[in-house]
């Protein structure tokens, strides 16, 4: 309309929507979800009951939360055409390429365009890709390993069968480790939502254009696939293993972050918005000691992740910028105490992020908010005449 245009490059101080999901303090280091305390879901609540309140605006009573579970279950069988698919990818693919690639797929056996006037149509397709999509992250994942395809156990709850899915071997028995079940089920509700984000504003804006809710999750994989976002928890464990083979220097690592000719990065520091401790990373890493103690694991990656804290808080370039341990900093010490491969890591983050996606893309749709297209500050050339071959 001829208005003014302002250039905000990383939208810094742009905000895209209202939305109702979820809400964040970035000086004070606050989450909620829905009004809740990101504290108290944690461990009051599981992964899918948190879920479904930040998906539907409540906390659901027994009998939502069974039916929920319940409707899931239901879709948790993959066509077996899918196998092609994955057959088709190089050994060496990383499992975010093929779980965006297989998500995208899932349009080709599941009604993809969604009917946002249907009710029922929604939350079809909503239990159908919380169904699927930890299937197929752990088919990216065993497929790589040279391992049989595993498929959902539906006796078990969803974070169990999230566990029995990637590790389960066939052959031999399987046990489910409580202690494990709850670490990871506590560390993906940390994951579920996290308001306007690289991905979530990825899957927004790819919805917009009424593109259906797989496609847009699809989308949202490969946004949160990047090393500045998600994929800084697969970068932190290869930072830290790097440090440790340097004989735990974290002073020279810590250089390197503050040297303005070197593009290294302390991974896992600094977010856009916590401006103070990110509450998940706190909440990480007191999970981790207990999970530590709790399976008496040693590993030498969790001293030196927190002597490298130390040391950069007492840092002023760190302290200068606010840049403090965000929740990919710790979390990976757990997966990989938990035994989830580092290239999985990523996957991990996307599993616990899907609801959040879900979520967020549900009240775009239902808000009927306009197709996402930005306009931009022209630099280029001005007007000139074409020139041929000859003239060129
Ligand atoms: C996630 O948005 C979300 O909510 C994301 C997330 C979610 O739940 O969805 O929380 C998940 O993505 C967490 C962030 C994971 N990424 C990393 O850990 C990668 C390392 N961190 C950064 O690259 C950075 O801090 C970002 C990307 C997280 C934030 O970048 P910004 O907000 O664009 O800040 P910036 O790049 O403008 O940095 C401001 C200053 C710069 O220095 P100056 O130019 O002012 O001198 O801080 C410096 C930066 O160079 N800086 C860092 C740094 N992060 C910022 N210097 C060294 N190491 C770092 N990690």
């Amino acid at each position: 309309t001829g208005g003014v245009i302002t250039i905000d490059p990383g939208f810094k101080n742009t905000g895209s929507c209202t939305s109702k999901i979820t809400f964040l303090d970035g000086e004070k280091g606050i989450l909620r979800h829905r009004g809740y305390a990101i504290e108290e879901l944690t461990k009051k609540a599981s992964f899918l009951e948190v879920a479904f309140l930040i998906i539907f605006g409540e906390l659901p009573t027994k009998s939502e939360f069974k039916k929920f579970e319940d409707d899931i279950k239901s879709h948790s069988l993959i066509n077996e055409e899918m196998k092609n698919i994955i057959d088709g990818f190089p050994k060496v693919a990383h499992p975010m390429g093929m779980l965006s690639s297989l998500t995208s797929a899932l349009t080709a056996f599941n009604s993809n365009t969604v009917d946002i006037n249907s009710k029922e149509e929604m939350y079809q397709a909503i239990v159908k890709i919380l169904a699927k999509f930890p299937v197929l992250a752990s088919w990216a994942h065993r497929r790589n390993d040279g391992l049989p395809l595993n498929y959902a156990d539906n006796s078990l709850d969803y974070i169990s069968n999230l566990m029995q899915l990637l590790f389960r071997i066939p052959t031999e028995e399987y046990k489910i480790n409580p202690i494990a079940v709850k670490a990871l089920d506590e560390l993906l509700i940390l994951h579920e939502d996290h308001e306007q984000n690289c991905s979530t504003s990825t899957v927004r804006i790819v919805g917009s254009s009424e593109a259906g809710l797989f496609a847009s999750i699809s989308a949202g994989v490969s946004a949160l696939w990047g090393r500045l976002h998600g994929g800084a928890n697969q970068a932190v464990l290869e930072m830290l293993e790097q440090i440790r083979k340097d004989g735990g220097d974290v002073e020279k690592f810590i250089n390197k972050a503050k040297d303005k000719n070197d593009p290294f990065r302390l991974m896992g520091f600094g977010h856009r918005v916590y401006k103070n401790f990110d509450p998940r990373a706190r909440i990480i890493k007191n999970a981790a000691d207990e999970l530590f103690q709790d399976l008496n694991l040693n590993d030498p990656i969790l001293e030196i992740a927190k002597h490298l804290e130390e040391v950069a808080l007492k840092d002023p370039y760190f302290a200068e910028r606010k840049l403090y341990p965000n929740v990919d900093f710790y979390s990976g010490i757990i997966y990989r105490a938990l035994g989830v491969p580092v290239e999985m890591f990523t996957v991990m983050f996307a599993i616990g992020r899907l609801p959040g996606w879900i979520a967020q893309w549900k009240e775009m749709r239902e808000n009927k908010e306009p197709i996402g297209r930005p306009r931009q500050l022209y630099i280029g050339e001005t007007l000139r005449p074409f020139k041929s071959f000859e003239e060129r």
